[in-house]
């Protein structure tokens, strides 16, 4: 141990700060979707999600069985104007403001509803409705504004990551031609003029499954990797969710500087939010593409990107998110205070989505319609994390491993395992020790939230690290 010492007299003061990320900000939540036969009733379901610490949710509709189950629970709701609707209440503001005193008026606030989202993916699933999205947006928001709701519900409209092109590098992100100035920047300045966000659906699980050749499963999973250079900007990311939003902010970007400064600014403003509607991993089945500009909708064979979909990949990857939004870890790269909600893509298993009983489409449930997880999660904030093990992120460098080495060992980690002789120091790597040691100080910290982070030059993974013959130490 004598090896840290300096280290940590030397930077001892300055750590902690460095070491800690603030533990607030965006909501995690889930996607409550019903496209099944199996599902318990919206009663059960407001149950699990109260037992598990889950505090939003969206729906895909304004159901009235469902939004009364969820009344009185302090659970934030994100309902939805159907596509099918969509040319109604761009056509007539009268039959909007009947739909927003049905649909929300009528549930408000007993039942938390904090957003309405108009339509679902329209560009890519009902591309007849484009002309009409925007118009329908706002109507929708000035009715909700005649029933006094404007303040409390946000109005917006997810869309699919297929509505960017080139985003790849994320600087070079845009939106597609036929969508850009048409649809987006109108849609850009209704949401700033609302004080309301895009929302968007990016799904690194189908960009992974689409190019696996080209895109490393822990970039996609978001679990420690090397990184990634934007060779325009110099940004370095760490997971492809990052590179998405990222794509995203940066095509948002380009609609502001195209305009008068007064849009600019708007524009500016606006993009340190997002709402991140959907994402997720499908723990079975095999990927139909579509989802993703590279992806022509083609079914994958055997052999390649097949294999994405699994129990393991979709714990580290739902995990990754969860633990990331509960630990205030909203920003990205090239937005790095930004906020973001995200809802997690979805709480059940859906028999009835996708085409075959074979689509991952019906695999990304958090929950088994009988209510068992599919795999362990938590949403519970500050809490203790479930099942899992903090390893050292290589790609930050020997000295910053150094340090938050020293860091740990200094403060109540077991070092004595990785000293000269002792079990755990083959292999006599940087990586191999820091490893060691943070997940030491992770386990004696009951697996806190924030305790495996040191500056990133950790993170957390949900499966036994392997280090040699070294036991890495879990606690019960
Ligand atoms: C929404 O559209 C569907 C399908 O066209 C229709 O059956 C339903 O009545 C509409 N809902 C409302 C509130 O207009
Ligand atoms: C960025 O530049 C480096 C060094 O020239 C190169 O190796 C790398 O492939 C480039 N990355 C991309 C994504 O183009
Ligand atoms: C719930 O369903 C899953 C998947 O069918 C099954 O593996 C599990 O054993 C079931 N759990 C209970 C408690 O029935």
């Amino acid at each position: 141990m004598a090896l840290t010492c300096l280290l940590v007299v030397v930077l001892g003061a300055a750590l902690p700060l460095l070491f800690f990320s603030p533990a607030e900000a965006g909501v995690v939540g889930v996607n409550y979707g019903r496209v099944a036969n199996d599902l318990p009733g919206p009663a059960s379901v407001v149950q699990l999600l109260k037992q598990n610490g889950i505090t939003m949710v969206r729906v895909y509709d304004t159901d009235p069985k469902v939004l009364t189950a969820l009344a009185n629970t302090g659970i934030k709701v994100m309902v939805m104007l159907p596509n099918n609707n969509l040319t109604a209440a761009a056509a007539n503001p009268s039959y909007a403001l009947q739909w927003a005193r049905s649909n929300v008026a009528a549930y408000y606030p007993a039942t938390q509803i904090h957003a309405v989202a108009v339509g679902n993916e329209v560009f890519h699933r009902r591309p007849d409705l484009t002309p009409q999205l925007v118009p329908a947006m706002t109507n929708v928001q000035a009715a909700l504004a005649k029933l006094g709701l404007d303040a409390a519900v946000k109005v917006s409209t997810p869309i699919a990551f297929t509505a960017l092109k080139d985003t790849f590098p994320p600087s070079s992100g845009r939106f597609r031609e036929d969508i850009a100035q048409s649809v987006m920047k109108p849609m850009l300045d209704f949401l700033q003029r609302t004080h309301s966000y895009l929302s968007i659906n990016p799904y690194p699980f189908f960009a992974y499954a689409d190019q696996p050749d080209k895109i490393s499963l822990d970039y996609a999973l978001g679990n420690s990797n090397p990184g990634v250079r934007d060779n325009n900007t110099g940004l370095v990311y760490y997971s492809l969710l990052d590179a998405m939003l990222d794509a995203t902010y940066f095509a948002m970007d380009k609609l502001g500087q195209t305009g008068s400064l007064n849009v600019r600014q708007s524009i500016g403003s606006h993009s340190h939010k997002l709402y991140v509607t959907e994402t997720g991993w499908a723990s079975g089945g095999k990927p139909k593409l579509g989802k993703t500009p590279h992806s022509g909708g083609r079914r994958l064979e055997a052999g390649d990107g097949s294999q994405a979909a699994s129990v393991a990949n979709a714990q580290a990857y739902n995990n990754n998110v969860i633990n990331r939004v509960l630990s205030g870890k909203t920003g990205t790269p090239h937005r790095p205070h930004a906020d973001m909600d995200v809802y997690i893509f979805a709480l059940f298993n859906e028999n009835q989505k996708g085409e075959g009983p074979d689509d991952s489409e019906k695999n990304f449930g958090l929950f088994y319609p009988n209510e068992t997880k599919v795999y362990e999660f938590d949403f519970h904030g500050g809490g203790a994390l479930t099942k899992s093990w903090c390893v050292a992120n290589e790609a930050v460098g020997d000295a910053r491993l150094q340090a938050a080495l020293d860091y740990a060992c200094g403060h109540g980690a077991d070092c004595s395992a990785i000293q000269p002789g002792a079990p755990c120091f083959e292999p006599n790597t940087k990586v191999a020790h820091a490893s060691y040691a943070f997940n030491s100080y992770y386990q004696r910290n009951g697996r806190a939230r924030g305790r495996c982070d040191f500056a990133g030059a950790a993170s957390v993974v949900y499966q036994a690290p392997k280090y040699g013959n070294c036991v890495f130490p879990i606690k019960a």
